[in-house]
């Protein structure tokens, strides 16, 4: 793959308005920190089989595995809700992440000071939260065989099958342990070891790979009891891992503590660390088209993206300062908005111009 090459994946709904966002914050750091950067824009989701019948086209598979790594905005939409289901937007992102091996979904959930009030926890509760969900990407549930729906003694069922081998189980352990190591040390590993199999063999494995880090703390949950711990007490978790469904849902919760669905980024990582980095949300229909949607969620995926595949940690850290200052300064989109005097409440344009103005200033 093109060590410098990015692919840029718009999508759906709100994601070209988010992408655009994003694709001016990518395009000043390159040029303030000569990063040398090319961008390919693809078609993807429901765009994609609008225009071609596919929403994983194989010219956009083939520019993503020849990328260093991949900005998607959101894909899907209530338009494609009838298409047949290995023809929606969902599974070209399915397809996108398991052909490209990316089973390391690292989801930050931090709390930035100025929106502590648009946390839907009280203050106290979420003041200083820092918590990462590591959650497994290419496996368990959304991916096990068989699946379907079928007509069985005169009714239809529909099923799934919730499946990880050893290796899989090891992999996103040791990728867990490893980030727990480079933060607090606290690994939590979430499971339902009381009913399902599957996850008898995920916390045995875990408790396996946790012998080569000693200096990390592994603790297990029932995934009941984290959905309420997260709301209940979040700051007892450092880094969660977990299983492909329980870490969705899991992370879109903890999404909230944080003020919005709008401020959490992500990245999918892969063996080689090529990377896709999108915003946790979806293509919002809701909202789409009205140029009011959050692109802070976005626009810190660029800055993993700096981080974690091109190893640009100081122009990752100005992504970062720059989003703090535009916090600091008031702007809000309406998503974090909650009426205090002295916000700012702003479009998705404005926020990404705020930004960039802000790194232009942060630049000496
Ligand atoms: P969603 O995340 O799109 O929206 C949930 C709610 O959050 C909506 O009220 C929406 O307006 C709000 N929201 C989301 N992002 C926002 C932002 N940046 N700024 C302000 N508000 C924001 O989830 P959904 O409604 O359940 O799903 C809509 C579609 O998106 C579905 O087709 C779903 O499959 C798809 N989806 C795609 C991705 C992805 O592309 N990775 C992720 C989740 C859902
Ligand atoms: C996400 C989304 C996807 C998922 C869907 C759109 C396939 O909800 O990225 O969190 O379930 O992984
Ligand atoms: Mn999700």
């Amino acid at each position: 793959s093109q060590a410098r090459k990015i692919v840029i994946l718009p999508g759906d709904g709100i994601g070209p308005e988010i992408i655009a966002e994003g694709r001016k914050v990518l395009d000043a750091i390159n040029e303030q920190y000569n990063l040398g950067l090319s961008m390919e824009t693809c078609v993807f989701g429901g765009a994609a089989y609008d225009e071609t019948g596919t929403p994983l086209p194989e010219s956009t598979l083939n520019a993503c595995r020849d990328s260093a790594a991949i900005l998607l905005g959101a894909i899907g939409g209530p338009k494609y809700d009838k298409a047949p289901r290995e023809l929606r937007p969902e599974r070209g992102l399915l397809g996108l992440r398991s052909e490209l091996g990316l089973f390391a979904n690292l989801r930050p959930a931090l709390l930035y000071p100025e929106l502590a009030a648009a946390s839907s926890l009280k203050p106290e509760l979420v003041a200083g939260l820092d918590l990462m969900i590591v959650r497994e990407l290419t496996g368990g549930i959304y991916f096990g065989q068989p699946r379907g729906i079928e007509e069985r003694n005169g009714e239809r069922v529909g099923f799934n099958t919730m499946v990880y081998s050893e290796s899989e189980i090891r992999r996103i352990g040791i990728r867990a342990f490893e980030i727990a190591r480079q933060r607090g040390s606290r690994l939590c590993s979430v499971d339902k070891m009381n009913v399902l199999e599957v996850s008898e063999l995920w916390r045995e494995i875990m408790i396996d790979v946790s012998k080569d880090y000693p200096d990390v703390e592994l603790t297990h949950m029932f995934v009941d009891n984290a959905a309420m711990q997260l709301v209940r007490a979040p700051k007892q978790f450092d880094v969660m891992v977990t299983s492909n469904l329980f870490g969705d849902v899991l992370s879109d919760a903890a999404a909230m503590l944080t003020g919005s669905i709008g401020m959490l980024p992500s990245a999918s990582l892969n063996e080689a660390g090529q990377g896709m980095y999108e915003p946790i949300h979806g293509s919002a229909p809701d909202i789409a088209g009205k140029g009011i949607a959050n692109p802070l969620a976005t626009i810190l995926s660029v800055s993993m993206m700096l981080r974690y595949t091109l190893k640009e940690a100081e122009a990752a850290d100005a992504i970062d300062a720059a989003v703090a200052q535009v916090l600091a300064q008031g702007y809000r989109c309406q998503d974090i908005a909650t009426g205090q005097s002295e916000e700012k409440v702003i479009n998705t344009t404005e926020m990404g111009d705020a930004v960039i103005a802000a790194l232009q200033v942060g630049v000496d």
